[in-house]
């Protein structure tokens, strides 16, 4: 399977964004990995549609967002014209989550739906045909930094069986080289990394441990 590595610019420098994103771009990323947090659904604050804005010009990497907000509806226009490629709901801020993911494909980019360690896959079985991405929460969202939750394995291999081979099972938090290589085993060809790449001096190798012995 291929394998492709998600930056998450969470655990870089703000203060020098567009040379932190450019570093991962040239170091091998596949995807630059975005988080955005409303201070409700998670207990932090981070991006919003400016920051998309501003990092645009600075890659051709898709800009793979994930919203971890309340009424992910109300915005998904503005991260969409702001320059998202892939827009990621949390099924458990959506109670109309089929309206939601339509209005995401409406808006012209990639939809995934997304879910916590502790929701069950049957929460998204029935919107699986409908999107092109599930990302699996492999910590609490709201930091970066925090320790992979193994029980999240059998949930991967769950999801990539009833997704089957051509969409992308993306895994988020806590992901390391070790842990990479668990979730790939378990299906997963999409690895989320912030402090595991941003956290390192040297961005490239960061990037090749995660991917291990693994194709680009
Ligand atoms: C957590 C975010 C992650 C975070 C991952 O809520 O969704 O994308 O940046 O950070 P690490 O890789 O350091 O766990
Ligand atoms: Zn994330």
């Amino acid at each position: 399977m291929t394998i492709k590595i998600a930056p998450s610019i969470l655990s870089a420098d703000f203060a020098d964004l567009g040379s932190e994103v450019k570093e991962a771009a040239e170091g091998g990323a596949d995807y630059i990995h975005i988080d955005v947090m409303d201070g409700h659904f998670v207990p932090n604050i981070t991006i919003g549609p400016l920051i998309v804005k501003a990092v645009r010009p600075h890659t051709n990497l898709p800009l793979d967002v994930h919203l971890m907000i309340e009424n992910p509806e109300n915005f998904i226009n503005d991260f969409a014209e702001a320059g998202a490629d892939i827009i990621s709901v949390h099924a458990e801020a959506c109670p109309h989550l089929h309206r939601t993911i339509q209005l995401i494909k409406k808006a012209g980019v990639k939809a995934g739906v997304v879910i916590n360690p502790a929701t069950p896959v049957s929460a998204i079985e029935s919107i699986i045909e409908d999107v092109d991405l599930v990302l699996l929460m492999t910590v609490n969202p709201g930091f970066g930094g925090q320790s992979f939750i193994t029980s999240v394995l059998p949930k991967i291999r769950e999801v990539r069986s009833l997704a089957g081979p051509d969409k992308d099972v993306e895994v988020d938090g806590g992901v390391n080289e070790e842990t990479a290589a668990l979730c790939i085993e378990a299906g997963a060809n999409v690895l989320v990394a912030g402090s595991a790449v941003f956290g390192k001096e040297n961005r490239a190798q960061a990037i090749e441990k995660i991917r291990g012995e693994h194709v680009k």
